[in-house]
Formats: structure tokens, C-alpha cells, sequence
């Protein structure tokens, strides 16, 4: 759809028209209290895109990584929950940080909230704080609640090295793609990681010999049905994205994704049983090494996500930085048309300091994906005028040493 054709649907005399359509994921409201730079802030939305603009170090980012919060996992930043105190020289100002939003969910009207108490005098180490979470009022019994309500993906400047970093930026990302599709997913994840962990601990303290073999059959059992289940979750959805990401978006370029490692080895090979038994097999097998190691050598969170830029033949890790980036955007919109085809509803757009770096004609498609998009989309960027072209659809606010007013 022409960028003017999507314009002209909005009237320019009105407020932007609430968006409260089941199906439409948004946020209606947003509040922060003691989260990294904002003491206390309110945001009213209407449900369309949201622009934030101001200079760097505003608080852009982390209102974003607020957003970020309400799904499961450590947000857009990866950051530990003592990080997201609000703090001055390095000391924690703030008892609690809270985060708290009225949404347009997946099946309705949801209030979701998260957050973390300490007391000021609490020298909080590392790991010892867990946020908690709220659904409609009450604690939810993990962050998995939140995946039911609200999916989120996001584009930050970090993950400009996507495609260059290890493997485990990249299936944090396509696990996010996932949770959109299938909210069972982020336990699903968490429950292999603990396993994974806990027989790493067992093989440390006790040796592959001298540990409880029973504990460690049983620990290598949950790990391999929860390993299979997981690659069998990402191999589905990245199978339905392979077939959008090829085609491309406008000058988006199409790719090519596909998921590798052993487990997803088997799995194309076989049942889904005889990949469980052949994984823990490998686990019994290993028990040595990975005692040695620490870890295990084989399964989920050794895949990797791989990335081939059609047009030009090549993995994207041999792209130039804005074809990297170009790959990205790709791929998330793909995912966002894949769901909403599919299922009716798309995860919210997070697009950290986007649009700003992007040519003409990507930044008018990516405009007019967001003004298409079946879900509110949040962008940030110093320059309030690269927004322009999205007119009265979008709200935009300034952002100025964490205060954040209605422009
Ligand atoms: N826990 C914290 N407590 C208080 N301030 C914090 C905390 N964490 C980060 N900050 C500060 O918050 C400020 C805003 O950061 P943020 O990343 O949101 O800025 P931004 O508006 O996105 O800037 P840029 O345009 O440079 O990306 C920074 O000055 C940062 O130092
Ligand atoms: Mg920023």
C-alpha cells in the first residue's frame, strides 16, 4: 500500500481514533515508577504508533525497555533486575521499580504490571532480586503469564551486530518470534535452561561418577524432552517465517532463515521420540566432558539462527552494515505479516533509534508497514521531522531529561 493510500484513511482533523479492536495489540496506558531515569511518569495512549523524540540520554531507550518488560525474559537491554532501580553516582535511589500498562491484549482489556522491592539499605547482589508480575491485579506464578496477553519484538542499535555475535543473541531473537506465535514457548525455555543448569551444578559438585545417577538419568530426561520441544517449537516457526522472509518487503531484501544444530538435526529425520531418546543418549554419554566444560555439548542452546541475503547469495554476517540491518527489518516484518495472516493478531514493534538510519525508500516501506501493522509500534530518534511522513496516525512526544510531553 502506498504510503499516501494509508495516510489519507486517517482524517486530519481528528485525534487519532482509539484503537481498541480485538485482535489489535496496543498499550492504552503506560506508567513507570523509579525505573532507570523516570521517577514517575504517566503516559495516555491512543492505541496507534508511538514516536518519542528528544536528545540522547533522555530516557527514549528506557522507555522502551519498559514496554520490553511486560513479555517475558530481561528486556530489550538483556539487563539484570537491579540495574532497572532508578540510581544516582551508582547507588540505588529508589526502593521499587515498577512498570504498569493498561493493554489492548491478545484477548482483551488487560492490566499487566512488573516490577522489583529492595530496600534501600540491601546491597543487592547480582542475580538475588527477581521481578515480579502482575495480571489484572493478582501475582502471576512466573513471567510466562505476560506471553499470554502480550508479545513484543524489538529492533535496538545493539543488535546491529545481530549477525556477528555469537549464536545466543541470535536465538534469544528468534525464541522472542516464537513466544508471539506460541506463549508456552517462553516456559518451555525456562524449564530446559533450569534442567540444563541444574545437571551442570549436579556434574560440578559430585563428578559424573560420584553424582546420584538416578537424579542425573532423570535431570538428562526433562532435559531432552524439554530440549526437543523447544527445537521442535523454533523449527515450526522458522519453516512458516522461511516462506514470507523469502519474498521480501518493498526494498526490504528477501532472505533466507533456517535453524541448525543436532537436536533440529534429528527432528528433521525422525519422531520427535526417537530424537528425545537419541539426545539423551548424548547426554549420558557426555557426562564426562561436560563435567569438564560445564555445560553440555550438544542441544537447543547450541542452534543457531542462519541468515542468507537472497539477492546477493551471501550470509548476512558478509553483509555491509545497512544490508545487515535491512536483513533484520526484514525479518521482522515478515514475522509480523506471517502472524498476522495466520492468527489475526502481531506482536508489538519496538524500533530503537530505526528509522533515522535508513535510506529514503526503506524508511517510506518501513513506514508503511508500521501504519499497516496489526499491533502499535514504538520508534525513537533525536530528529522529531524524520517522523513526519507518518502524520496524524502517529502520537508523538517529546522526550527531555525524562520528562515526556504530548507534541
Ligand atoms: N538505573 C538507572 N538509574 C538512573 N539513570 C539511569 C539508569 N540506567 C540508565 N540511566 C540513564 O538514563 C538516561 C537515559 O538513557 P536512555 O538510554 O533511555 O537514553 P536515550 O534517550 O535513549 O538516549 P540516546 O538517544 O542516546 O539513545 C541515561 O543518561 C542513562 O545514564
Ligand atoms: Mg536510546
Amino acid at each position: 500500500m502506498p504510503l499516501a493510500a494509508v495516510k489519507t484513511q486517517a482524517d486530519p482533523d481528528s485525534a487519532p481514533a482509539p484503537r481498541a479492536e480485538i485482535g489489535y495489540t496496543a498499550l492504552r496506558t503506560l506508567s513507570l515508577t523509579g525505573f532507570r531515569n523516570h521517577a514517575g511518569l504517566r503516559l495516555d495512549l491512543s492505541g496507534g504508533p508511538v514516536v518519542l523524540a528528544g536528545e540522547n540520554g533522555s530516557g527514549k531507550t528506557n522507555i522502551l525497555e519498559a514496554v520490553s518488560l511486560l513479555t517475558p525474559g530481561r528486556g530489550l537491554r538483556s539487563a539484570r533486575t537491579e540495574a532497572l532501580f532508578q540510581m544516582r553516582d551508582g547507588v540505588r535511589i529508589a526502593p521499587q521499580w515498577a512498570v504498569a500498562a493498561q493493554v489492548n491484549g491478545v484477548f482483551g482489556p488487560v492490566d499487566l504490571g512488573t516490577g522489583c522491592e529492595a530496600t534501600l539499605d540491601d546491597d543487592a547482589k547480582p542475580g538475588s532480586l527477581r521481578r515480579k508480575v502482575r495480571v489484572n491485579g493478582a501475582t502471576a506464578p512466573s513471567q510466562s503469564a505476560l506471553a499470554e496477553h502480550l508479545a513484543a519484538v524489538w529492533v535496538t542499535p545493539a543488535m546491529n551486530q545481530l549477525f556477528l555475535d555469537g549464536g545466543a543473541a541470535r536465538r534469544r531473537f528468534l525464541d522472542r518470534l516464537v513466544y508471539a506465535v506460541d506463549p508456552a514457548h517462553a516456559g518451555r525455555v525456562t524449564a530446559y535452561e533450569k534442567a540444563l543448569r541444574d545437571r551442570s551444578k549436579l556434574l560440578k559438585e559430585s563428578g559424573p561418577h560420584g553424582a546420584d545417577q538416578a537424579w542425573l538419568d532423570a535431570l538428562e530426561a526433562q532435559i531432552a524432552e524439554r530440549g526437543v520441544a523447544v527445537t521442535a517449537a523454533r523449527l515450526d516457526l522458522t519453516a512458516r517465517l522461511a516462506r514470507v522472509a523469502a519474498i521480501g518487503f518493498g526494498p526490504f531484501p528477501g532472505a533466507e532463515v533456517s535453524l541448525e544444530g543436532v537436536v533440529e538435526d534429528w527432528l528433521v529425520q525422525g519422531a520427535a521420540l526417537t530424537a528425545e531418546d537419541a539426545f539423551r543418549a548424548m547426554l549420558a554419554e557426555g557426562r564426562v566432558l561436560d563435567a569438564q566444560s560445564g555445560g553440555a555439548a550438544v542441544g537447543p542452546h547450541r542452534s543457531d539462527l542462519k541468515v542468507r541475503h537472497l539477492a546477493k547469495g551471501a550470509p548476512a554476517e558478509q553483509c555491509s552494515t545497512g544490508e545487515q540491518k535491512a536483513l533484520l527489518l526484514a525479518l521482522v516484518l515478515a514475522h509480523a505479516r506471517l502472524l498476522t495472516a495466520e492468527t489475526g493478531t502481531a506482536p508489538i514493534l519496538l524500533l530503537d533509534e530505526v528509522a533515522a538510519h535508513l535510506d529514503g525508500a526503506k524508511r517510506t516501506a518501513l513506514f508503511e508497514a508500521v501504519l499497516a501493522h496489526g499491533a502499535q509500534t514504538w520508534m525513537t530518534g533525536t530528529d522529531a521531522s524524520v517522523f513526519d511522513p507518518l502524520g496524524e496516525a502517529a502520537e508523538r512526544f517529546r522526550v527531555e531529561n525524562a520528562a515526556v510531553t504530548p507534541v
